[in-house]
């Protein structure tokens, strides 16, 4: 059985010093293409879905096929609920059989954001199947149902990520650094490697506790990957990447292929573009062979 919470996963990846994809997918299509290709590379995943793509497709529906894709496949691999900005969804998404929950309250201030995450917190726990992520500071551009104006993005304060974790019991910490959800528009983005290196030796300094994720991850450049790794992060996540894949080769196959109408041909397109993109994914984080 290779179903796994995400906690478990990155323990093992910051301790080995490499980070693990978490690729947000909106369809079954998306699915099976990023597990295929960690199962080509014999990496560890984790499949992430915001909170629109779930109920679209329905929570119970999408756990019940990465169960089924999981419980065969010989690499752990964990299922991830993407910025949830509601407490009673997350615990909805843990009771379904997801087995790790992203509560954002980034947006609130930090003894509410304390509070919610620490809800969501004592209720997996309780469970004992899900773990937890939270967020302190805010990254900017738009993920699903979260908007975050670059004007208003604020880089995450060290010692108050002490106390988030401390109180929250959090057992994934993503601090806002300067990444962005969306395409970069410039090709060296801003990011604070020095604050992340701060945060990480703070929160872990004595033993990895709280891995470290890195939000925003489409179009960072392998150097800036390589050093947050480096650094300590162990959770990148790419959500535009995939759904440029998608879109794009199916544009391209229906534009070749105007009076076919054949879908499966258009799946198998979509999945060899997401294959290629998640394969470049494991190289710049180091986890091929890693299951
Ligand atoms: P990108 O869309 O920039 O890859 O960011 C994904 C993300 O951080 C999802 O939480």
């Amino acid at each position: 059985m290779s179903i796994q919470t995400a906690k478990d996963i990155l323990i093992e990846a910051t301790e080995g010093k490499y980070a693990v994809g978490a690729f947000n997918i909106t369809n079954l299509i998306q699915m099976e293409a990023v597990v295929e290709a960690h199962l080509d590379h014999r990496a560890p995943l984790i499949i992430q879905t915001s909170v629109t793509p779930s109920q679209f497709l329905g929570k119970e529906v999408l756990v019940a096929i990465f169960r089924t894709l999981a419980e065969s496949a010989p690499i752990p691999i964990a299922l991830h609920l993407d910025h949830c900005e509601d407490v009673n969804y997350c615990k909805q998404c843990a009771d379904a059989g997801y087995t790790n929950i992203m509560i954002d309250a980034s947006k609130q201030d930090l003894e509410e954001n304390i509070r919610q995450t620490k809800e969501v917190v004592d209720y997996c726990h309780r469970l004992g199947t899900a773990s937890v992520e939270g967020e302190l500071g805010t990254v900017s551009g738009v993920e699903d149902q979260v908007r975050v104006a670059e004007d208003e993005a604020l880089l995450c304060n060290p010692e108050q990520a002490v106390e988030f974790v401390e109180q929250t019991g959090v057992d994934l910490f993503a601090p806002a650094i300067g990444t962005a959800h969306g395409v970069y528009k410039t090709a060296n983005p801003k990011v604070d490697f020095e604050r992340f290196g701060k945060i990480f030796r703070l929160i872990n300094g004595q033993g990895v506790r709280i891995p470290l994720v890195v939000h925003g991850g489409t179009g960072l450049p392998l150097d800036y990957v390589r050093k947050l790794i480096g650094l300590g992060g162990a959770k990148f996540n790419v959500s535009t990447d995939l759904k440029h894949s998608l879109i794009d080769a199916t544009y391209e196959y229906i534009r070749q292929h105007r009076d076919e109408y054949n879908p499966g041909r258009i799946d198998k397109e979509v999945k060899k573009a997401i294959h290629a993109k998640v394969s470049y994914w494991i190289d710049m984080l180091g986890s091929a062979g890693k299951a």
